[in-house]
């Protein structure tokens, strides 16, 4: 146990600091900004750490053990040179703060003067997904989707955030800092990212019961297959043509499932909950509660509440032969 901690504390160090959700691994200039400044503040408080250490550590070897037990009264004189090290101390100290100050107002003015240009999405936080609205002023070129981002690599893609119910908070530690979604009030933030990837997101303000499972992917491509997402995207939902999924999309249309979701090509179109017409080209469901599948479909749709309890998706009462052709028409939404 002794020899296991340390090994374990440094394995859990050196993985924290990697990998497709962590602002130690930054992919984008923003989140380079902010490690940046995170590394600077840790290796100034390292250094004062063990600048103090020293001091401590002289301290306690020059001590002279009183002859007396009484506490040693030092003379003024005696006193000057440890009051100018102290000063001293407290006036770094001051510098110190001011500095690392202007520097955390340097980046997040850098971070905030983010060339115009790109394109602009709008996404929505909910308890417990996202909404995130692709908007094109040319008629027919706009569509939704949910908890999955795409962007092209290398250009800026400004979100403008906004929540429907209580504070949520937008963050994707690989490419930018937390915003917050506020009810009523838009808030803007910027993706960039340099490196193609797919980047994990996750709700960063406690929103109740499900706010841990409330995870995004932000996924960066090359201009062309972005291009290409975007194109399929705009298209309605497949019509299934083989029986048992044409009776998963009557099943679909004739249940709740359509009181609350949209599939456009048909006569769902309701707003409250993610939008299905490409369902199964995205990696997860659920806001990345569980890999897309047709099991995880068909689990989630027996029984939700075990999934994410608290969530709003009600259950829905269907024969086992309609979950199997409801399962089937959901994952042929490519
Ligand atoms: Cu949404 Cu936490």
């Amino acid at each position: 146990m002794r020899r296991g901690l340390p090994i374990l504390l440094g394995a859990t160090v050196l993985t924290s600091c990697g990998g497709r959700q962590s602002a130690l691994d930054p992919a984008g200039p923003h989140a380079q900004a902010l490690a940046d400044l995170i590394w600077l503040f840790t290796w100034v408080c390292i250094a004062i750490w063990a600048l103090t250490m020293l001091a401590l550590a002289i301290a306690l070897a020059r001590r002279r053990p009183s002859s007396t037990g009484e506490p040693h009264a030092p003379a003024p004189d005696e006193e000057r040179p440890y009051l100018r090290v102290v000063s001293t101390a407290v006036g770094l100290t001051t510098v110190i703060i001011l500095a690392l100050t202007a520097l955390s107002y340097v980046s997040h003015r850098g971070i905030a003067d983010a060339p115009q240009g790109g394109i602009t999405i709008r996404v929505i936080a909910h308890q417990w997904w996202w909404e995130v609205r692709y908007e094109d002023a040319v008629a027919g070129h706009s569509f939704t989707t949910a908890n999955e981002i795409h962007i092209p690599v290398g250009e800026l893609t400004r979100v403008s955030l906004v929540s429907t119910d209580v504070i949520h908070s937008f963050w994707v530690p690989n490419l930018m800092g937390k915003q917050d979604a506020i009810t009523g009030h838009d808030s803007q933030v910027d993706l960039i990212a340099d490196k193609a990837g797919t980047y994990r997101g996750q709700c960063a303000e406690f929103c109740g019961l499900q706010h841990a499972q409330m995870a995004l992917q932000v996924i960066a491509e090359p201009r062309d297959a972005f291009a290409a997402w975007r194109q399929s995207q705009l298209a309605p939902a497949a019509e299934p043509s083989d029986p048992e999924r044409q009776k998963g999309k009557a099943v679909f249309e004739s249940q709740p499932c359509s009181t609350c979701h949209t599939i456009r090509g048909t006569s769902a179109a309701a707003k409250v909950a993610p939008d299905l017409t490409h369902v199964a080209g995205r990696s997860y469901i659920a806001a990345g509660a569980l890999p897309m599948s047709s099991g995880s479909l068909a689990a989630w749709i027996a029984d939700p509440q075990t999934i994410k309890p608290g969530v709003h998706m009600p259950l829905t009462m269907v024969e086992p032969d309609e979950l199997n052709a409801l399962v089937a028409y959901l994952d042929g939404l490519k």
